[in-house]
């Protein structure tokens, strides 16, 4: 980020911290209970927002090396990522020609994906290459390929669209506004350091919610997050993507440093929030990307927490920040994304979102106007 960016951000960031204040919505909003639990409405949403949309995924970084691979449940459609030799990148569905297995499991390096049902394997390019008792089957090998699905690398983060024709350029993703910011971070120079992965009894929305709002932390991480973060949150919103940015209590220092002598990063924590829904969120010791996918019911959802490390910062100092907002995000934002689900399915009262949410009322607008 531009230097003049990073100081208008930190001076924003500043005056909310001193002010004890966040940005705010004008008015307070309320959504609809049943959009938590609703099937219909949970089909509509996975159609709208997730199938037919491209889908931030990974990041780059994650399969970075020549002859590696990456397999991801991407809406239940188990997907593989290859980057070849030569270091170009494909994404296909990851079942097996023969009878529809999965000819890769978790990351790895290797030339080719062998199927361990009964041992079939592609090349890289997703081209059946060899069978076992190949005089058995008549089938040419031509039609034997991996299904192919349309990926591609934007700002350090993989794109993948669930249909191989689909296009997904930043624009049709929905964060053109926000792209050059983030390849000014250059995600893909970061290490890859985990991938975690939850089953969540929660739906969807409630768990992206967590992600968006930080009226919480005073009371739900008093004794973790909010020891070293302040609540006083700054936020920008673009037509389908946005900034939200909360400042470390260190950013106090900042009131009595002239300008020119201020940090050339941003004096807290960046959260980019991409279309439909896919955190990525940048501090100084390195990265994270939580996705959400809906699973089989409205209220099971599938979490994926990845986490890289700067290039300067020390593995040890990424992998701590990466492992505490790991705990923090699975023993107390996860938990209570939980308890709220049932909650609101047995009372079905509307939620309520004050105008110190003012995110979350931006998102619900946009999961809404695509769900109509
Ligand atoms: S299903 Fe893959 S080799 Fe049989
Ligand atoms: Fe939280």
């Amino acid at each position: 980020m531009e230097r003049q960016a990073v100081n208008k951000l930190n001076r924003r960031l500043l005056k909310n911290y001193l002010g004890k204040k966040s940005d705010l919505a004008e008015e307070e909003i309320t959504v609809l209970a049943k959009l938590f639990f609703d099937e219909r409405h949970f089909l509509i949403e996975k159609d709208a927002l997730f199938l037919n949309i491209p889908q931030p995924v990974a990041f780059s970084s994650e399969i970075s090396k020549p002859d590696s691979y990456l397999a991801l449940e991407v809406l239940n459609f188990p997907i593989v990522l290859t980057r070849d030799h030569e270091g170009t990148l494909r994404a296909f569905i990851n079942a097996c020609a023969h009878r529809g297995a999965k000819v890769a499991k978790g990351i790895g390096k290797n030339r080719r994906l062998t199927c361990e049902f009964h041992g079939w394997s592609y090349s890289m390019d997703g081209n059946l290459t060899g069978r076992p008792q190949e005089s058995c089957f008549s089938t040419d090998k031509s039609e034997c390929s991996l299904v192919k699905l349309a990926v591609s690398e934007e700002c350090g983060i993989v794109l993948v669209g669930l249909t191989e024709d689909m296009k997904i350029s930043p624009k049709d993703a929905g964060f053109s506004e926000i792209a050059s910011e983030l390849t000014d971070f250059k995600l893909k120079d970061y290490r890859f350091i985990k991938r975690k992965e939850y089953e969540v009894a929660a739906n969807w929305k409630l768990i992206n919610n967590l992600s968006l709002e930080s009226y919480h932390f005073a009371t739900l991480h008093r004794d973790t997050v909010a020891k070293v973060l302040s609540g006083s949150s700054i936020f920008d919103t673009y037509e389908r993507c946005s900034r939200w940015a909360f400042p470390l209590l260190s950013i106090e220092r900042l009131e009595n440093l002239p300008e020119h002598e201020w940090p050339s990063t941003v004096e807290g924590s960046c959260t980019y929030t991409l279309y439909p829904g896919v955190m990525v969120i940048v501090n100084a010791s390195g990265a994270q990307m939580i996705r959400t996918d809906p699973g089989e019911k409205p209220n099971s959802t599938r979490v994926s927490y990845i986490g890289l490390a700067h290039p300067d910062a020390s593995e040890e100092a990424a992998r701590n920040g990466y492992e505490f907002g790991g705990k923090v995000f699975e023993e107390e934002d996860l938990s209570t994304a939980i308890n709220c689900q049932k909650g609101l399915e047995a009372s079905k009262k509307d939620l309520i979102i004050g105008t110190n949410e003012p995110l979350l009322q931006f998102w619900h607008g946009l999961w809404s106007d695509a769900t109509q």
